[in-house]
């Protein structure tokens, strides 16, 4: 620690429906304490498909959320996702770490849609392949350069410093590894199911096996309970969440919206099997706002038959229940989850 200095860090969380900050200072050894979190207000189509429509109403946003929750930090993580980010696991052949970096960047050139001059690299050995020792597997991480940068431009244009630009699923990943006690032989599938898009990614052992983005989340919820049972917007989504008077049954509506997310993860799962690459999936750990939607859970938890968990990011993580004043955290924390996973990264963190 610098001249005895905390280190605290905001990770910041831009969602396509509210933007989280999370401020965490970091203990050493006695892990990290939560020191400040917030969530904006609903922005509104200003982030549509992950990209940013209105910058001037995003920068504000940030900018009134840091303020109103008088957090001090100006060092902040963000991540980006969907479009900006491709996430591959490529087998190649056998090579040390040094050698690995320039023919990664060739293999990459066969794997990645874009010109390769275009995107930032990073990789990760993940170990031999399992069909043929001479042969190792890397996951791919390539993000377009444009986005990351036009990412970091806008936080530094809400007054902010950008240390680390991440990815949505990683964080996620990040923070629930950070709270929870995962065996070797745990295969945990992590689902952010935030408003536009669910992050799915399939870990073991700490390492993301696959990961995927769909466009499924709780302004799905809403449109299929819209639909079924003609109501407004404003009823529809009070209805998903479980807070309508009317009695509708909005559970098998929920249920029919999850099945893509429960196909996929079906397919995601026999992929990996075939691959001889990760076991099947043994948990399952929610998080993400529509995380929280009534039926969701069960679904899954019938579907797949192991156990299916909302996941608490904070259960390792000392805070002050003032902070929480009046809520409740369990109905709060699932949405900080990415935030979280943000703020828990240092400077010099591998990926
Ligand atoms: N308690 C709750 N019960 C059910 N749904 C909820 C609850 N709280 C929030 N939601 C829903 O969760 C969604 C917001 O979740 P989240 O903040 O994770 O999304 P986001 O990060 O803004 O969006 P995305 O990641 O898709 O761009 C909204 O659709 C909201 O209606
Ligand atoms: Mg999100």
């Amino acid at each position: 620690m610098l001249f005895g200095k905390k280190q605290s860090l905001v990770g910041l969380d831009i969602g396509s429906h509210t933007i989280k900050a999370v401020e965490l200072e970091s203990l050493g050894n006695k892990g990290f304490r939560l020191t400040n979190w917030g969530i904006s207000a609903p922005l509104a189509e200003a982030i549509v498909d992950g990209e940013i429509m209105d910058r001037q109403l995003v920068t504000d946003a940030i900018s009134n959320l840091l303020e109103s929750r008088a957090i001090k930090s100006r060092s902040v993580v963000a991540a980006v996702s969907g479009r900006a980010v491709i996430v591959k696991k490529i087998t190649m052949n056998r090579l040390s770490p040094e050698d690995a970096k320039q023919a990664v960047y060739w293999e990459a050139e066969q794997h990645v849609p874009y010109d390769i001059n275009d995107v930032s690299l990073d990789f990760e050995i993940l170990g031999p392949a399992p069909n043929d020792p001479k042969q190792m597997q890397v996951l791919l991480v390539a993000a377009k350069k444009d986005m990351v940068m036009s990412f970091s431009d806008l936080i530094r244009e809400s007054g902010l410093q950008p240390l680390i630009v991440d990815v949505d699923s990683f964080a996620a990943q990040n923070a629930l590894e950070a709270n929870y006690e995962f065996t070797p032989q745990d295969v945990v599938a992590i689902l952010n199911i935030g408003a536009e898009i669910t992050n799915i990614n399939i870990t073991q052992g700490g390492v993301p096996y696959f990961t995927k983005d769909l466009q499924v989340g709780g302004t799905s919820f809403t449109e299929a309970a819209q639909r079924k049972f003609s109501l407004s917007q404003a009823e529809a989504a009070a209805a998903v969440r479980g807070e309508s008077s009317a009695g509708l049954e909005v559970v098998p509506v929920i249920e029919q919206a999850c099945e893509g997310l429960a196909t996929a993860l079906e397919r995601a799962q026999a992929y990996l099997r075939t691959a001889g690459e990760a076991g099947t999936v043994t948990r399952v750990m929610l998080c993400g706002g529509s995380a929280m939607t009534p039926g969701v859970a069960e679904f899954l938890q019938r579907r797949f038959g192991v156990p299916v968990e909302i996941a608490n990011p904070l259960a390792r993580i000392a805070y002050d229940p003032a902070l929480f004043a009046g809520q409740d955290v369990m109905k709060v924390a699932p949405l900080l989850t990415v935030g979280i996973g943000l703020a828990l990264r240092r400077l010099g963190d591998k990926k």
